[in-house]
């Protein structure tokens, strides 16, 4: 995976040790980049799979992690001779960020933004590339979604991811910072979150525990397989308009019933389903038109979502059956 070519470039990826983080960071060490690695180990979800997440890059020596809080942590000095910033670190999950949780979403998405933007801007940062999502559009009217399209979140999620979007955009047009928000649709593969629908099926598939689907199984969102998230930040290093926002959807619109029936003719095994209430702040649908990232992020996704689901379900049977982690 890490090549002997020079290194290029340094990048500091925030939300190295997360689920897309980690990805993206083996992304660009592997093209030569030297990667500054930040991440605070918000509590959200069990620290072992950030661990496991981790793994590959600790053998790097282009590689280094510095675990703070962007919130408290000396930026400045963090940004010293960083050329690219991935701004991925966010406290993520639409379900739990209302009511009192949503405390940690102000502090994690919106504040912590605000404070890395505000140090980049006196750095030497060429381009802050920041993760945003779907869940700012709400459930729009007419889909698929383009970039003009009206933004109404229906979660407080997704208020502030729009915050933090709005906030990008604002030190660009405003201090001249370059920045670029990527609004990611629904992402899977290996190391998706414990919390995300695909991790959370293939698990109860492979325990034979009950799966609850949220409201009757119809509801279709528009997936896009890490790898393809990946390859677009990379790209928005050197493409993409400053100040602009891309939708990022692997184009494969398909219902949470129809994701099931996949998941169990790849893993051979029946899925004991109960459906449950909807669930507030979950969009009806979600599908993104992509044609701004394809023309300027010369973005083409190329993971089929079987693939993908494949690559999945073996990630997560390895994990799981590793004695030693802690994943409860
Ligand atoms: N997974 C998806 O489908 C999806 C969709 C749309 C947008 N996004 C966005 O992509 C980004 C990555 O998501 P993910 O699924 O990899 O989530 P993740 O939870 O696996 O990774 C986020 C990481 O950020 C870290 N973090 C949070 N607050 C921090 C802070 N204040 N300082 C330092 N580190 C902090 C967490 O510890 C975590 O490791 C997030 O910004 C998320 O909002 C994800």
């Amino acid at each position: 995976m890490y090549t002997d070519q020079p290194i290029h470039e340094t990048c500091l990826v925030t939300g190295a040790a997360g689920f897309i983080g980690s990805h993206l960071a083996e992304a660009l060490v592997a093209r030569g980049h030297r990667v500054i690695g930040v991440d605070s180990f918000v509590d959200f979800y069990p620290r072992a799979f950030k661990e496991a997440n981790l793994e590959q890059l600790r053998q790097s020596p282009n590689f280094s992690l510095v675990e703070s809080d962007l919130q408290t942590a000396n930026l400045p000095k963090l940004l010293t001779g960083v050329d690219y910033v991935f701004h991925l670190a966010a406290q993520a999950g639409v379900r739990t960020s209302w009511g009192e949780g949503f405390a940690s979403y102000v502090e994690n998405n919106v504040l912590a933004t605000q404070r890395l933007l505000e140090a980049a801007k006196q750095s030497r940062v060429r381009r802050v590339i920041y993760a945003s999502s779907s869940s700012v559009y709400g459930n729009a009217a007419v889909q698929p979604v383009r970039e003009d399209s009206t933004t109404a979140p229906i979660s407080p999620y997704g208020v502030t991811k729009l915050a933090a979007e709005h906030l990008c955009r604002l030190y660009t047009t405003e201090h001249g910072l370059p920045t670029i928000s990527l609004r990611y649709f629904t992402v899977f593969g290996p190391r998706q979150r414990p919390d995300m629908a695909f991790h959370k099926f293939i698990r109860a598939i492979l325990t034979g525990d009950p799966i609850a689907v949220y409201g009757d199984g119809e509801q279709s969102r528009d997936f896009t397989y890490v790898g393809d998230i990946v390859a677009a930040n990379l790209a928005a290093m050197r493409l993409g308009r400053p100040g602009a926002w891309y939708n990022l959807g692997g184009g494969t619109r398909v219902t949470v019933n129809q994701v099931l029936r996949m998941l169990q003719e790849i893993m051979g095994k029946r899925a004991n389903v109960v459906y449950q209430a909807r669930q507030f702040g979950d969009a009806a649908h979600t599908a993104a038109d992509t044609t701004a990232a394809r023309s300027d992020l010369e973005f083409a996704p190329r993971f089929s979502l079987e693939k993908g689901l494949r690559l999945e379900a073996e990630w997560l049977t390895e994990l799981i059956s590793a004695p030693a982690l802690e994943l409860a």
